[in-house]
């Protein structure tokens, strides 16, 4: 049976950890995966999620199944979070939120959901996105398309060839976007380019699938929303992936959510019925345990704002990595301009090195990265940083 498989690609991202782990080197450093470590190169469990973690312990709750949807009390949250509490769509009932396996899963229910309703679809997604976009929709059976987005000599938005692509796409096409900190290239249009895009998909009628797995790490929890509550104020009708991975440093947990926005109160019943089988027939419900840290902090005022404050700390210490690099690397006397790294939101830096340059960072240096240029910057600290700029001054002067 299994004589002719033949052995699969690592992942471009998560195999970068396979290999990260097997480098006995001393010193090595992960800026591969889109993880959040404290100074101390720690994933850090949140004060907050700790609080909620131990509340529920002394709950003693049975572990019984959840709904196929997934916790209400996670779910109104959520999209609490994404719409705002007043959002008409939120208390007309044609928004509807389930719980999901981390942002993945949420896509992946989505793309699969989709499927059945628009076979024929193309998938857009942006050149670059995260490697997973193209893979996940592949997979759900779509032909996947790229529309313009960076422009590597600005290192900004190319809008224009954007909205050039938006507009040669057939009508009611499936476009994923990033809602904020653009993973890879940590470039976001401002809102008055947003303002452009939504218009042209609205022109196009083409479906929007809203990527958020980083609200709280460009410029604010509310802030970072904005492009969705524009889409959907606008009425729009879309898809919204959320990842509570990042945001609660819950990565292993698995907790995201899909929030779908329809034109109805009826139509959500319906489509929410639809959704449901999706996910009874992929992992039949989620897990609780996560659900229920994140439920607790997004419902609690007290958790709430110890949360947003934490959140905080961490968009200030990446902003603080992305000063020192960009400073650091000019002390070191490299010829480039690294000045965008200042103004990429998020965790990611698109660097610019080259696939080669990624490839010597690793083998000389024990420094990883994505081979499309990316960095994390969330995963550099005071101890590893002149190491890192100090192989990379290197690698850009050979
Ligand atoms: C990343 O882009 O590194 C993260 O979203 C983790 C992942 O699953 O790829």
């Amino acid at each position: 049976l299994f004589e002719a498989v033949e052995l699969a690609p690592r992942d471009p991202i998560l195999g970068l950890n396979e290999q990260y782990n097997a480098d006995e080197r001393t010193g090595k450093v992960n800026l591969g995966v889109g993880v959040y470590y404290d100074d101390q190169g720690r994933v850090p469990l949140l004060k907050c999620v700790h609080q909620a973690e131990v509340d529920r312990v002394q709950a003693a709750g049975a572990h019984s199944y959840l709904p196929i949807e997934g916790l209400a009390s996670l779910n109104k949250a959520a999209r609490e979070l994404l719409l705002g509490k007043d959002s008409e769509a939120n208390t007309s009932g044609r928004a509807f939120t389930v719980q999901a396996l981390g942002g993945t899963g949420a896509l992946k229910i989505g793309a699969d959901y989709l499927k059945q309703l628009l076979p024929n679809a193309k998938v857009a997604i942006s050149a670059p996105s995260w490697e997973n976009h193209r893979a996940l929709f592949e997979r759900a059976g779509f032909d996947v398309v790229e529309y313009a987005y960076y422009d590597p000599q600005s290192h900004g938005l190319n809008l224009d060839g954007m909205l050039a692509s938006l507009k040669a796409l057939p009508d009611s096409s499936i476009v994923v976007l990033h809602a904020c900190c653009h993973n890879p290239t940590g470039v976001d249009p401002t809102p008055a380019q947003w303002q452009q895009i939504a218009d042209t998909i609205k022109e196009k009628n083409h479906i929007s699938f809203l990527d958020i797995a980083y609200q709280g790490f460009g410029d604010g929890l509310v802030e970072d929303a904005a492009a969705v509550r524009m889409f959907v104020q606008m009425g729009l009708t879309c898809l919204i992936s959320t990842s509570f991975s990042k945001s609660f440093s819950l990565y292993g947990e698995r907790i995201g959510a899909l929030t779908v926005v329809t034109s109805s109160a009826d139509e959500a019943k319906r489509v929410l019925s639809q959704v449901k089988r999706v996910i009874r027939t992929n992992y039949s419900n989620p897990p609780t345990f996560g659900g229920a840290v994140v439920a607790e902090v997004l419902n609690s005022e007290k958790l709430f704002a110890l949360w947003d404050a934490e959140l905080a700390q961490m968009r200030s210490r990446i902003k603080e990595m992305r000063d020192q690099l960009v400073s650091k690397l000019q002390a070191a006397g490299v010829a480039q301009n690294f000045d965008f790294v200042l103004t990429q939101k998020g965790m990611f830096s698109y660097s610019g090195l080259t696939a080669s340059q990624v490839d010597r960072l690793r083998e000389e240096h024990g420094i990883y990265a994505v081979s499309s240029g990316r960095i994390c910057v969330a995963a550099l600290n005071s101890q590893n940083i002149d190491g890192v700029v100090d192989a990379i001054a290197s690698v850009l002067k050979k």
